[in-house]
């Protein structure tokens, strides 16, 4: 008795460590395509599934070339006859800059490429503050991303890519507006910080210190890089001097006086776009 117990036991455990396996087998070597069917697993085309082929892709390091085999070049098909234009129905298919992260109005985030789309979130953050300001001009990719020509740009995803985007800053994070103060931007991911930069007051009567939280919309307002207009003091005041042709006495009402193609007389923008843009308009 014991031994049938023993040997029904044993049997028990093999069966149990046989399933285990081949449960682990299939997640690790059939993702992509369960062979016994010729066809993707089951919650293949469902964003909801583990098993979802957008996960599957960037848990791959988003290498497309592994669906071209199947899927064609251009993604209409080929020797799968199963197209991906008619869902990814934007120019380019599935390499469509907003795919990956944006959303169907941009192309950066959020969404950021995990998903998240709250600003406190590092791949969110101010993007969208930055792309689309409330009181100066607007950047561009290239003001802090190196210039992305293509999904295929060797400067985009690259063969070993770690997920986070690189930063480099462009010509407009140097400015120095004439003067003598030469920025040196500087992109701190562990404090979510930029420093240094000509956008961020490092310029001719700036805050020069001021930092921006990439993270923290509240981090930067209104006085933040330079002189507080709404208090009346445009530039610094360092050592209770400040600096001509700007006075003390000088409000948000009185900027236009002088600054009439950026401001008026009720202290609103008339062109933002000329604000922040690199150049003093006077
Ligand atoms: C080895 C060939 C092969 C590769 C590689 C391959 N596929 Fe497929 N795929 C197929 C075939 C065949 C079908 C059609 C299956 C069917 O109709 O059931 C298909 C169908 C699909 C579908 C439609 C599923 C549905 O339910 O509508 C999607 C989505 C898909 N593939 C995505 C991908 C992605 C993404 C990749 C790359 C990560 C990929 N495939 C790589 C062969 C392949
Ligand atoms: C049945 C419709 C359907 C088909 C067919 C399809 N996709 Fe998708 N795909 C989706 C949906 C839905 C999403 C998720 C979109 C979202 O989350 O906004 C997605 C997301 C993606 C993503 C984004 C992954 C990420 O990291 O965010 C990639 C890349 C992609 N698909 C590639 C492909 C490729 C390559 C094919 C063809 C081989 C294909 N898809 C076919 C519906 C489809
Ligand atoms: C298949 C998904 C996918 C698509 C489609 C895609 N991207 Fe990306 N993108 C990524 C990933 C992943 C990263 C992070 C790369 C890394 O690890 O360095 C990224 C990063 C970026 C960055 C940040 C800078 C950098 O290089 O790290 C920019 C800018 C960018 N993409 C622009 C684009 C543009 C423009 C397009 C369309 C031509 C595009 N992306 C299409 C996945 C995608
Ligand atoms: C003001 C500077 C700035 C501008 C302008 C900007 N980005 Fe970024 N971007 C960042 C920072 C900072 C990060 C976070 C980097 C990190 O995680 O270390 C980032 C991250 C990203 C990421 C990765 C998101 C993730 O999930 O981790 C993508 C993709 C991206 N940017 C695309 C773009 C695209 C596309 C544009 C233009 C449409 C753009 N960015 C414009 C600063 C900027
Ligand atoms: C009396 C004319 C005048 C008024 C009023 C004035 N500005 Fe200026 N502002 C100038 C001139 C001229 C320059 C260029 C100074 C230079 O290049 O040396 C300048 C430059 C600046 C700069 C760049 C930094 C610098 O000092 O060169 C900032 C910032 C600025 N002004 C903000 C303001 C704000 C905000 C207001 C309203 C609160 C304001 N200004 C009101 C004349 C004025
Ligand atoms: C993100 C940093 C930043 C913030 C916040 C900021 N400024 Fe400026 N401001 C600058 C820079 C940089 C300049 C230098 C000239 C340029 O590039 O436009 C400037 C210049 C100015 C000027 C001079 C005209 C010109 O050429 O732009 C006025 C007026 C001005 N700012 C008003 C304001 C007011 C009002 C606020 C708050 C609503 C404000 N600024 C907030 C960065 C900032």
């Amino acid at each position: 008795m014991k031994k049938l117990i023993m040997f029904y036991g044993s049997f028990i455990i093999l069966l149990a460590s046989a399933l285990v396996y081949q449960g682990c087998s299939e997640l690790n070597d059939n993702a992509l395509l369960a062979p016994e069917i010729r066809t993707h697993g089951v919650g293949w085309a469902n964003p909801s599934s583990s098993n979802f082929h957008g996960s599957y892709i960037a848990s791959t390091k988003w290498n497309l070339n592994q669906c071209k085999t199947c899927h064609g070049g251009d993604y209409s098909g080929g020797t799968s006859g199963s197209s991906c234009l008619g869902c990814h129905t934007n120019s380019n298919g599935p390499e469509n800059c907003r795919t990956c992260h944006g959303n169907s109005e941009h192309s950066n985030p959020p969404s950021a490429l995990n998903g998240d789309t709250s600003m406190t979130s590092l791949g969110v953050g101010m993007h969208m503050s930055h792309r689309y300001p409330r009181y100066s001009a607007a950047l561009s990719c290239e003001d802090c991303h190196r210039d992305i020509n293509g999904f295929d740009d060797p400067n985009h995803i690259g063969d070993n890519p770690d997920g986070i985007a690189e930063i480099f800053f462009g010509t407009r994070a140097y400015d120095t507006l004439g003067g003598p103060i030469r920025p040196n931007p500087t992109w701190d991911r562990s404090t979510a910080t930029c420093s240094n930069a000509y956008c961020h007051g490092t310029f001719k009567e700036g805050n020069v210190n001021a930092v921006g939280v990439w993270t923290n919309q509240g981090s930067v307002v209104c006085g933040t890089c330079h002189g507080n207009p709404n208090t009346g003091n445009p530039t610094p005041n360092i050592n209770g001097v400040f600096t001509e042709p700007h006075f003390a006495f000088m409000d948000r009402n009185s900027c236009y006086i002088c600054h009439g193609s950026v401001m008026n007389g009720q202290g609103n923008f008339v062109n933002k776009d000329l604000h922040v843009n690199g150049e003093v308009n006077y």
